[in-house]
């Protein structure tokens, strides 16, 4: 596929650099492999610019704006031998100042497009602020909710993984064979099996197969470089015994060798000389030995390379065709965006920041986000139906208070001023047709003493009262934004502070309760699950939150999000997948010796996949075209979606399938296509979804990546439970 790396304008950019790389010394090239900043760790915005005279700044993170980006490029231009710039790069993760929607909640939206539409507009932003560079998208695989960072990336399933990341990095560099203005080069991330840490512990080891590795973890990496990303970063923790910063294999034979990544590798924060404490590397030069010896071609926040590369070239540990390949890899990028013939970016371009066009596509991404898990039909309350009625809006994120959590972590120049809180957009939504109340109810979380409980149970007790007086009380309860994300791992999801008492106050008012769950990962929500009249996860939605959220509630549009994570009845069930592998001892409730929990339910509380309309739509005269396909063949899958319901909607077609027996065990269910189709009410659409034998493909346990023949099954659903619609064929 052509894509950014394999262009005629790529292999421009590498002779420029090439040329460039011949006038270099060894100091200025370990310059162009080291990037300075503070990262997450502080806000101190150091510059090295004793640095600069020696050329030894390749890179910078974290430096916010472009006025700011400009006068430190001044400075090194100035003051190196060489004309070369740095290349400014951020956490651009969900937005830069206009903020989408989590990428955890942008993959609800089953709308990959939706996603390239955000970090375009992200990367937008970006650009003007002066950078050419994002740390996103993060495709890691995350099938355990207690990881914080499950909020980056884009849920538990390999395939729906892969389709996010293609489209989160076309968004950022574009579409076509050149990068230019208003991209910037995205940043796969953390290669490999970060999300994989054991216990759901940030930075914890990662123990996991070469089949799991090949066939769950990879094939989002290998999507995004087949769209082209630029680069990847390295993962903090070891990989079977290995960290992935130092790990030869994964850096060079896989990645490079085996995925074709032709970019650089950038190591996460400190993650080289962590390879000490991790008894990987005795000293610094050692770990700098073994993470640049293993491909990892930048190290991200700091001098290690400058210092020790030197030495080790002398000593003959590192070659110098080693760094040369390193910094090809860094100066070809650097041409190929036009940094070398522009280094500085026009400061009047910032206008682009909360334009209206962004702060649609925030609006329109956070409607597609939300997931409906329940509704006794209460919703949508319409402002006609609410006409002289009275809501009563609860809760710690509902109000003015809850803003700046409704962005949600890793909000990189976020604004809680140019937030829409739940509150502002229901009262713009409703008007003066009905009264609101708004009351906090009680905190996120709250303080250990006696006398901060006791004060959080009385305004628990006094929001209830208050709320008992009112027609249908809407709760607003979750997460704090710097609740999930980096070094926020959780031990357990039920709600925090006084949130479940507080629930349990409103719905004892035997008032309407509408729940909505604003959280940068799943929650515990079983205790509420039949007792509220509507369930709506509406995640971290970011800059148009409140309007979003209000566009729902009132029926402008109907919810079209599905879960992208298992929903957990209780923590311990994590890690919870859909699809997992079958046992010799499923639990299918026939005897006591079954895998199966004595004390819960092993299926979750919703499934992946899962999710509800306003309206209902029948999936009619389903074919395939054929039962039988070659092991290079394909089949499609054609159906009529009709939307059955009296109100206007989008379907999420998907399609399952189960190897039913292989050589290594396959898992119970794999989702191998899907399409979201937005229909009118009343309206059909016949859809037709590809199947080809290259995606039943999986690594056999001599590594052999094999299509074997046998029979399958395929479902086209609503959710990885739903099998009214089955079918056999055979792989022959
Ligand atoms: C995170 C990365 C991030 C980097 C720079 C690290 O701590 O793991 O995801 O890109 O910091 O902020």
């Amino acid at each position: 596929m052509a894509n950014l790396m394999n262009s005629p304008a790529y292999e421009a950019a590498r002779k420029k650099a090439e040329a460039m790389l011949a006038t270099m010394t060894l100091t200025e090239k370990t310059g162009q492999l080291s990037q300075f900043g503070t990262s997450i760790y502080s806000d101190d915005e150091q510059t090295f610019d004793d640095h600069f005279a020696e050329g030894k700044v390749g890179s910078y993170l974290t430096i916010k704006g472009a006025a700011r980006t400009n006068s430190i490029q001044r400075a090194l231009m100035k003051a190196t031998r060489l004309p070369i710039p740095a290349l400014f790069a951020d956490d651009v993760i969900h937005g830069y100042r206009t903020t989408f929607p989590t990428p955890l909640a942008q993959s609800c939206t089953w709308n990959p497009e939706m996603t390239r539409l955000c970090n375009e507009a992200a990367a937008k932003e970006a650009y003007r602020a002066g950078l050419k560079w994002t740390f996103s998208p993060m495709v890691d695989i995350a099938r355990d909710p207690r990881w914080g960072r499950i909020m980056e990336g884009y849920g538990e399933d390999t395939y729906l993984c892969s389709r996010f990341s293609e489209a989160a990095v076309r968004g950022y560099q574009g579409d076509g064979e050149t990068i230019g203005k208003d991209h910037v080069y995205a940043c796969m991330k953390h290669y490999i099996a970060y999300g994989a840490c054991i216990g759901g512990r940030d930075y914890n080891t990662a123990d996991l197969s070469l089949q799991t590795l090949y066939d769950v973890y990879l094939p989002p990496f290998q999507a995004g470089i087949d769209a082209g990303a630029a680069t990847v970063m390295s993962a903090f923790e070891d990989v079977n015994g290995v960290p992935a910063t130092g790990n030869r294999y994964l850096l060079t034979d896989v990645l490079r060798d085996q995925l074709g990544f032709k970019g650089f590798v950038v190591s996460d924060a400190g993650a080289v000389t962590e390879l000490v404490p991790h008894g990987f590397a005795e000293d610094i030069k050692e770990a700098v030995r073994l993470a640049f010896g293993a491909g990892c071609d930048m190290i991200m926040a700091g001098d290690p390379y400058n210092e020790y590369l030197p030495a080790l070239i002398e000593e003959g540990r590192i070659t110098m065709e080693q760094v040369d390949r390193s910094v090809l890899a860094v100066l070809t990028l650097k041409y190929l965006c036009g940094l070398m013939d522009e280094p500085l970016v026009d400061e009047s371009g910032e206008d682009c920041f909360f334009s209206d066009a962004h702060m649609d596509i925030a609006r329109r991404a956070g409607r597609e986000a939300a997931v409906l898990l329940e509704n006794n039909g209460i919703l949508p309350l319409t402002p006609a139906a609410m006409a002289g009625k009275k809501i009563a809006l609860v809760g710690p994120l509902a109000g003015e208070e809850g803003k700046g959590h409704l962005l949600g972590g890793w909000a990189c120049l976020c604004d809680p001023a140019h937030t829409v809180s739940i509150e502002e957009g229901m009262r713009k939504a409703f008007g003066d047709t009905c009264d609101i109340l708004t009351l906090r109810g009680c905190g996120v979380t709250c303080g250990n003493s006696e006398e901060e409980k006791a004060a959080e149970r009385e305004q628990v007790r006094q929001a209830s009262e208050a709320a008992a007086d009112y027609d249908v009380i809407v709760a607003v309860v979750g997460e704090e934004a710097g609740m999930s994300g980096e070094a926020n791992s959780r031990s357990d999801l039920t709600l925090t502070g006084c949130q479940g008492q507080l629930l349990e106050a409103l719905i004892a008012t035997g008032k309407p309760v509408v729940l909505l769950v604003s959280a940068g990962r799943p929650l515990i929500l079983t205790p509420y699950k039949d007792r509220v009249a509507a369930l709506m996860l509406i995640w971290q939605m970011g800059s148009e939150a409140g309007d979003a959220v209000a566009d729902l509630l009132t029926g402008v549009v109907s919810p079209s999000g599905h879960l992208t994570t298992s929903q957990p009845v209780c923590t311990g069930q994590v890690p919870i997948y859909y699809n997992h592998a079958n046992t010799g001892r499923p639990a299918l409730g026939r005897w006591p010796f079954e895998a199966k929990y004595r004390d819960c339910q092993i299926a979750p509380l919703y499934p992946f996949g899962y999710g509800l309309s306003y309206t209902s739509f029948a999936y009619e005269d389903i074919r395939l075209s054929a039962t039988e396909m070659p092991q290079d063949g394909e089949i499609t899958v054609t159906l009529t979606v009709r939307n059955v319901g009296n109100h206007d909607g989008a379907a999420v077609v998907q399609l399952y399938i189960r190897d039913l027996v292989g050589s290594t065990v396959r898992p119970v269910k794999e989702l191998k296509g899907f399409e979201k189709v937005f229909l009118q009410a009343g309206e059909s659409r016949e859809l037709t979804l590809s199947l080809p034998a290259s995606s039943l493909a999986f690594h056999d346990p001599g590594m052999n990546l094999i299509v074997e023949p046998g029979k399958f099954k395929l479902w086209v659903g609503e959710d990885c439970t739903d099998e009214r619609f089955a079918f056999d064929f055979e792989v022959i």
